[in-house]
Formats: structure tokens, sequence, C-alpha cells
């Protein structure tokens, strides 16, 4: 069944686990996480992004995400993750897309509450969930207390802006960022700005750019001929506070790239007479499987499933 964010999330914030948000962009992807899901017992969110909705097309990739919430056996989700502007985010909405983003997080406070608010309203009559973020993914390393400032996101507004917008979901700044190259050196997350945005505000909260970037999935990459030098995620136990503090939705994407690649370079390595692609793509499949398993068991979502 298909249901929306907001009603995975707000249980999830209440209870302290996190539903993990997935990036799929094509058959095998969708299936892996729903097949994970499945044997997980646990409610997932399958999102998409509108340079996915180019690359595969609005009818085939949602067309894909509704068949496995249709078969599924436990609750999931299909969102746009990063939604550019208010006609992307109303044309999902009239897609039967459950929850959007609109990222205004690039625009001045004022700008970004009127883009957000606009989207709120041709939602929620629909019955669809919006997320928002404030502040900016970046790196936080080697900047100044006042850089830091500027950049994430400023507990005294935050409260503000989820009033003003009527959001679902606010997404949060703390100093994760997009890929595999997340970090040169420490790999810290400002996590007293978690706990003060999460005392000011109710609503579920979202940890983007979250995938941890396992080392032996680096270096099995590696091993097959990949290029990742420096690759470094979020840890494990960065991610277990943020849940603590309210995070009730993580998004992964790099985690699942890196085990399809990983998995592909396997087999034309090992197997160099293959060419059926369902013998390349079927365990690119099971590995992204695996991966998104372990993180709902990390997530604290694995049996969470009604
Ligand atoms: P990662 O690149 O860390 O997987 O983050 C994905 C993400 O935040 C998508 O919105």
């Amino acid at each position: 069944m298909l249901v929306t964010n907001k009603a995975l999330m707000v249980p999830a914030r209440k209870k302290g686990y996190a539903i993990g948000a997935f990036n799929v962009q094509n058959l095998e992807s969708a299936q892996a996480v729903a097949e994970a899901a499945a044997e997980e017992k646990s409610p997932a969110i399958l999102q998409i992004t509108p340079s996915v909705i180019k690359y595969a097309g609005l009818p085939y990739i949602s067309g894909l995400v509704k068949t496995a919430a249709q078969l599924s056996p436990v609750p999931l989700a299909m969102h746009l993750d990063h939604g550019e502007d208010f006609e992307t985010a109303a044309k999902c909405v009239d897609a039967g897309f459950t929850s959007v983003m609109i990222d205004g997080s690039f625009l001045k406070f004022e700008e970004n509450i009127a883009l957000t608010k606009r989207v709120v309203d041709v939602a929620h009559p629909k019955g669809v969930s919006v997320e928002a973020e404030l502040g900016k993914l970046a790196g936080i390393e080697e900047r100044s207390v006042e850089e830091k400032d500027a950049i994430l996101t400023d507990p005294k507004t935050a409260a503000e802006f989820v009033e003003r917008t009527g959001v679902d979901m606010l997404a949060v700044a703390i100093g994760t960022s997009h890929g595999a190259y997340k970090f040169k050196s420490e790999t810290k997350l400002d996590i007293e700005r978690l706990k003060v945005i999460s005392e000011k505000t109710s609503i579920p909260l979202v940890l983007h750019g979250a995938s941890s970037v396992p080392q032996w999935l680096v270096e099995k990459a590696t091993r097959f001929g990949a290029s990742l030098g420096g690759a470094k995620g979020i840890p494990e136990e960065e991610i277990k506070k943020a849940i603590a503090l309210g995070i009730a939705k993580i998004n992964i994407d790099t985690d699942l790239r890196l085990a399809f690649t990983a998995t592909v370079r396997e087999v034309l390595a090992i197997s160099p007479k293959e060419f059926d692609p369902r013998k390349i793509l079927g365990p690119a499949k099971d590995a992204m499987k695996d991966v998104a398993k372990s993180k709902m068991r990390l997530f604290g979502s694995s049996g969470k499933a009604p």
C-alpha cells in the first residue's frame, strides 16, 4: 500500500526511530528497496529526483514505484526528492506521489517560505505531505563559527518557518552533504545544533546526505577497477545520535550506488563471458537490497510495519 511520508514519520519521531528514504532510478533499485522492506517488515520511502524523472520519464518511474507499493505487504511512500520548483512539485502531486519535497534552501528566508507555502497549498488538499529545507547542505570542516551559522540551519528561525509554511517535515543542514566525498578529515556533525532545532520544533526532521560510504564497499569497487580515493561518509554512531534527536527520515542514495557499481564491476570482471543483463543486474539488485536492509536495522525501522 502507498502511504504518505507523514503517516510513516510522525510515529517514527515519537518512538525514536527513522524511516529510510532510498533514491530509486530503475526497476532494480525499486525492487531492491521494496524487497528489503518486506523482508525486514519495515516501512520505507522510495524517492525520485527530478533528474531521475528526466532520465526515466515520469510515467515509467512513478509506475514502477506504484506497482512496488501495490504488491508490498508493508507500507511504502512515493516521494519527490529535491523538487526544484513549484511546477515539478505540482506535477508530482498530480501524478500520485504521496509526498513531495520543495527545496527552497538556495532562496532567501522569506522567498523559501513563500515557495514552500505555495506547494503546501496544492499538496495538502490532495492529502500529499510536504518536506522543505532550511539551511544548505555543505561540509563544515575548517569553517569558522560565523561561516557555520551562515550555512547551516538556524534554530532560531526553524520554528517560525514550520509555523508559517505549514510544512509536514523539515530537512535540516547540520554538516552532511550529498555524494561519496563528505569529509576530508574529521567526520563530525553539528549535533548540538540539531538538539536545539529539535527542542524548538515538533514535526519530524529529515537528514539528507546521510550515506556512510562503507569502506568495504569502496574496497570491493576499487578491487574491480573503480577509482574512489578519499571517499568518506557519515559514521553510523553519528546517525544514531541524530535519530535520538528527532531525525525521522534518512536519505540514502550513494551507498546504494556504491553497492550497485561494486557488484556490476565484480560480475563483469569475474565472468568476462557474461552478457545477459539479468545475470549482471540481478546480483547488483541483491547487493542494493542487502545495503537497504542493513540501513533499516540501523535506523530502527525493522519490525515497525503494522
Ligand atoms: P547520500 O548522497 O549521502 O546518499 O544522500 C542522498 C540524499 O540526501 C538524497 O536527497
